[in-house]
Order: structure tokens, then sequence, then C-alpha cells
């Protein structure tokens, strides 16, 4: 498998309490997808979704499990590759008894064009990327056309992504790379009611922090 040479994350070392590690040793094998370079069945994995939803860099997890509660009717596929994370989400899918919620350790460069059929997910979830504030990191930033590229292969026609940060300089950059992209119809919203604040935009909102959601459809 092809890894990508620009790293959209930053290595937070690997401080992870022994709960957050046990859950993983645990419970990745239960809520957990090994990463191979063979295309998921998702249907399989929710039979009975209406629709399928990946989350891209959830964190601690807390808006995942909320969300999945909230819409028992769907499949939620979360990609992360922090293990405290993993173990958190982990945790929470176990201890709530959430049953709609896989979770992959990965970068999703890797998970999206490997294990994901192309026109297969009903919606993506990317809330509150790293913003990566100066200059020369921006190239580190995730949304880029490339990966609106990438996105769009593997939403069905009608598709929705639905995006937040609370970096302004950032929401301008995610609205001009949707300009120049001819697959994506749509641009910033009002928060929607059934997106909780995530841990990330908390801490966003205690340093006054303005915060942008877009939504876009794939054409
Ligand atoms: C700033 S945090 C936001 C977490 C959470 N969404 C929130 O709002 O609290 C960004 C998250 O994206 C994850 N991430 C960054 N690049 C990623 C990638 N290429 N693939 C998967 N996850 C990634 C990081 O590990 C981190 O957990």
């Amino acid at each position: 498998m092809e890894r990508p040479s620009i790293r959209s994350y930053s290595i937070r070392g690997t401080r992870i309490t022994e709960a957050q590690r046990a859950a993983k040793k645990s419970l990745q094998e239960i809520h957990g997808i090994p990463v191979t370079d063979a295309k998921l069945d998702l249907n399989a994995v929710f039979p009975d979704a209406k629709k399928i939803i990946m989350e891209i860099g959830f964190g601690m997890g807390e808006a995942t499990a909320i969300i999945a509660m909230n819409s028992p009717e769907n499949g939620y596929l979360a990609i992360d590759l922090h293990p405290p994370g993993i173990g958190k989400l982990l945790s929470r899918i176990q201890e709530q008894k959430i049953t709609n919620i896989k979770v992959i350790e990965d970068d999703v460069h890797v998970v999206l064009p490997y294990m994901i059929e192309d026109e297969s997910l009903d919606g993506v979830h990317l809330y509150f990327p790293d913003p990566w504030p100066k200059v020369k990191h921006h190239k580190r930033r995730i949304v880029n056309s490339g990966f609106l590229e990438l996105v769009a292969s593997k939403l069905k026609p009608g598709g929705y992504f639905h995006l937040a940060t609370d970096w302004v300089p950032y929401a301008e950059s995610m609205e001009n790379v949707f300009k120049t992209s001819t697959q994506f119809s749509g641009g910033v919203i009002d928060k929607p009611e059934w997106r909780p604040v995530t841990r990330f935009e908390g801490q966003g909102i205690d340093k006054d922090h303005r915060v942008t959601d877009l939504l876009y459809f794939r054409n």
C-alpha cells in the first residue's frame, strides 16, 4: 500500500492511558476493522443501515458516539490514527452498547483508496481537522484539491461532505478549494443542531475562535 509522503497529522507521542490501551487490545477485534488492501463490503459491515457515513479524524470520539446513538438507522465508519483516541472510542462503544460504529485505525489517505469502493458512501464528516496555521505547514492541510477528488470518488452522487473548522483562514481556504472542484456544490451553513460540539471545537470556543460549518453535495 502506498502511504502519503506528507502527513496531515502531528505525531503527539503515544501517551495512552492503561484503560485506553486495554480497550484497544480487547475491543479492536470486536468494534474495529483491520486495514487490508481489499475493498470492504459495506453492506455486510452494516447490513441494515439506511446510510453509511465516514467520519475522518474523530479525535476522542465523543461527537462520533453521540451522532451514532442519535441516528441508529445509519452505519458510521470512524477513521483516525491516534492510539489514545482509538482506545477511547472503542470503550465508549462498549460502555454505551453502540452497535452502528466501526473503527479503522489508519491514515484516511490509505483507507479511502484501498478499502472503500467508489460511490459507496452516503456522507463524510470532517470535524476540526488540524488547522496547520503556519504558511510553511499549509501543505499539510487535509482539505486540498487531491483530497476532494478522492472523497468525491467514494461518495454516491448526491452524497454529502460536512466539514467544520474553528480557524477562519482554513474555512476560507476550504471554500476556495471547493470552488475549484467541479464535483461539489454547496458552501457555508449554520451549525446543524444534530452536530454536537466536539472536544477540539470546545477548546477553540474557549479561545474565542469563530466556528464555520460547510456542507457540500457531490454532483
Ligand atoms: C484537531 S483533531 C480534531 C478531533 C475531533 N474531530 C474534534 O473535533 O475534537 C484532528 C484529528 O484528525 C486526525 N487525523 C489527522 N490527519 C488524519 C489522517 N490523515 N487520517 C486519519 N485521521 C487523521 C488526528 O489524529 C486527530 O485526531
